[in-house]
């Protein structure tokens, strides 16, 4: 006789071992990143200029490439001015233009990326924003 309980049991475990990977994920998947924008820069600007360099949803796609187009400009030609799709001119420079703005690097640029896993290099040469974590561990130094 086959002893259905058993069976039965034995299948549950079977299908809950098979699909652990894709519950024990749910959390973590619901959690989209949330970039945060609250910079003084920011906070500071009119309402109505309130925006990247370009539409946002071009900066969510492009904005590897833009830096790449940037860089390429800067080293390659000598240019340094960057006239947006509205007109308007900027300082192709990741720190003095992107991270000016965009001060909070772990809670904006560092947002996505770890989420998406990505981790772009420029940061062992180009200087990261400043910020508060930062100098409350220089201090901390400075003191002991
Ligand atoms: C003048 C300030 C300013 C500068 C300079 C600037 N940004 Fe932005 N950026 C913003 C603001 C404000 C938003 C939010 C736009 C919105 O909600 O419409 C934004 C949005 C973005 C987004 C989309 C964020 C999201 O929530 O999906 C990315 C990516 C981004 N910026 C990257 C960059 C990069 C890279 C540079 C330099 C090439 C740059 N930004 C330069 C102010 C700036
Ligand atoms: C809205 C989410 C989002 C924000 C905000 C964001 N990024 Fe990204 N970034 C991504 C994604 C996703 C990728 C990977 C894209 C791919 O591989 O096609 C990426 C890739 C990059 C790359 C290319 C890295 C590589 O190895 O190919 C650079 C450089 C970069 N981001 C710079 C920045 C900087 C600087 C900021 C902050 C000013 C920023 N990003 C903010 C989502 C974001
Ligand atoms: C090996 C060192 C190094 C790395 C890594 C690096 N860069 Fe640069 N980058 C430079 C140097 C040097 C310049 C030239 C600076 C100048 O002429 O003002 C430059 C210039 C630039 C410029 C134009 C000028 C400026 O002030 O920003 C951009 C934009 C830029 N890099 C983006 C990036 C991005 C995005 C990454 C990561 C994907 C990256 N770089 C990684 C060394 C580096």
């Amino acid at each position: 006789m086959y002893d259905g309980g058993k069976i039965i049991t034995g299948l549950v475990v079977f299908i809950g071992l098979v699909t652990f990977p894709l519950w024990s994920n749910v959390g973590k998947a619901a959690k989209k990143p949330d970039p945060k924008i609250d910079t003084p820069v920011i906070q500071q600007l009119p309402e109505k200029e309130r925006k990247c360099i370009e539409p946002k949803a071009l900066m969510q796609a492009e904005h590897m490439k833009i830096l790449n187009d940037w860089r390429d400009a800067v080293v390659r030609d000598g240019n340094r001015i960057y006239v947006s799709s509205s007109g308007k001119s900027f300082n192709m420079s990741l720190q003095k233009e992107c991270m000016n703005c965009h001060s909070n690097k772990k809670k904006f640029c560092d947002e996505c990326h770890n989420y998406a896993d990505v981790k772009p290099y420029c940061w062992t040469c180009h200087i990261e924003p400043k910020e508060k974590e930062k100098v409350a561990w220089a201090s901390i130094e400075e003191n002991s």
